[in-house]
């Protein structure tokens, strides 16, 4: 019994030093959202290099669905702020407003994709890049 009492405490410890370790920001599910996010654009250029455009747009649609769901998170940048009431509820408007954004550009280049235009897809990664600087510039902890 204490054994047993003695071998879960030892297990806590070893976790929450491991979270501790990896930073507030690592242990959260916005943070895990934005990492499938970089996985699956990584697997986009992998598809739109080898000429698969409609593996490609499968790809964006994943990327689309881990948007949706990163909308819903709080940044750890507010919680770090300690925002609450009123002004969290302003920061997360403009937040989702960014997410917004970015999703109307990823839809974008999924119609782009399925219609194999080059020019446009092009010119619409550009414009991710542009995103994910407005995104991290505005809402990412330095952590
Ligand atoms: C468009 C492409 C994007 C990619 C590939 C991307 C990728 C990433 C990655 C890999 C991280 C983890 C960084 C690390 O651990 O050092 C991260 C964090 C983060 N990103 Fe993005 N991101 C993108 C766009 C955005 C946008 C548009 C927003 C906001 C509107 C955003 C908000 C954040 C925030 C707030 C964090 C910190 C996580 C937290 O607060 O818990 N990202 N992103």
């Amino acid at each position: 019994m204490y054994k047993r009492l003695f071998i879960g405490a030892l297990a806590t410890f070893a976790i929450s030093t491991n979270v501790m370790a990896h930073g507030a920001c690592e242990a959260r599910p916005l943070h895990d959202d934005m990492v499938g996010i970089q996985k699956k654009l990584k697997a986009m250029s992998g598809s739109l290099k080898s000429g698969d455009n409609e593996q490609a747009a499968i790809n964006v649609e994943q990327v689309i669905t881990l948007f949706k769901n990163a909308r819903e998170q709080t940044p750890y940048l507010f919680v770090e702020k300690k925002l609450s009431g009123d002004e969290l509820a302003k920061e997360m408007a403009e937040y989702q407003s960014v997410i917004d954004d970015t999703i109307v550009v990823f839809t974008s280049l999924e119609t782009a994709l399925e219609n194999n235009d080059s020019a446009k897809i092009k010119s619409l990664m550009g414009q991710i890049g542009k995103q994910k600087h407005i995104g991290h510039s505005n809402f990412k902890a330095d952590c």
